[in-house]
């Protein structure tokens, strides 16, 4: 009789929220205490609104911007430290970070099509030892069986401050994402609400690790 090997399991976080929350400094923070790889489900949508733009592809042309989701050359990596993007083999992660991009993301992120080619890139992630995830749809659509989900939120002035925005472009984007028809940003039924208005990073990563303590070993 064949002895059963049984699949060791991943340990999946989710942390969603609109922009300016602090997902990506708490995700990388509990990343490194938890040593989790930190999976940014933002970097599939940024990579993907870039690469729109340097093949300067129509983005209304849905068809056009799904099939670039399926460049080939288009990568994205992440371990503890994070998650790196790379087209043709070059990492463009530093590309990624501003607004700009950001609202390209948005507007690609809408169409169901690019959602679905983006999916299985992600929960391709899902691996031992497991991931923090952070985005839109990580605890209701990516990663539904996740074993902790954190809905991470913070008043809009708080979150323009900390993005350096002003408070209509980060609501239009807060509006877009929320509004869309497939997988908006919106809190699953079994996350844990925090409100990071007035809570120090700390405050939030050591709430945080509080809960998954609670379930790590379970
Ligand atoms: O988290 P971020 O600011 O890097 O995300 C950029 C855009 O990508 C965001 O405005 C909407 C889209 N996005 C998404 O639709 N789903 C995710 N899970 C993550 C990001």
């Amino acid at each position: 009789m064949s002895a059963t090997i049984s699949k060791p399991k991943a340990f999946i976080v989710t942390i969603d929220g609109p922009a300016g929350s602090g997902k990506s400094t708490v995700s990388g923070l509990l990343a490194q205490r938890l040593n989790l790889n930190f999976l940014t489900t933002g970097a599939f949508y940024r990579g993907l609104a870039y690469l729109c733009r340097k093949k300067a592809v129509d983005l209304k042309k849905i068809e056009e911007v799904t099939a670039l989701a399926y460049y080939k050359a288009f990568d994205v990596q992440a371990d503890v430290m994070g998650t790196k993007v790379f087209i043709d083999g070059i990492d463009i992660t530093n590309e990624l970070s501003n607004e700009e991009v950001a609202l390209v993301a948005s507007q690609i992120s809408a169409y169901p099509e690019v959602r679905l080619a983006l999916l299985d890139l992600q929960r391709d992630f899902a691996r031992p030892p497991g991931i923090i995830a952070e985005g839109r749809d990580c605890g209701t659509v990516v990663f539904p069986n996740a074993n902790v989900k954190i809905f991470l939120t913070a008043s809009l002035d708080k979150r323009a401050t900390r993005r350096l925005a002003d408070e209509q472009t980060i609501s239009n984007r807060d509006n877009a994402d929320s509004r869309r028809k497939v997988a908006p940003l919106s809190k699953a039924k079994d996350a844990i609400e925090i409100d990071s208005t007035a809570l120090s990073v700390d405050e939030v990563v050591d709430k945080i690790i509080g809960i998954v303590k609670d379930k790590w070993k379970k």
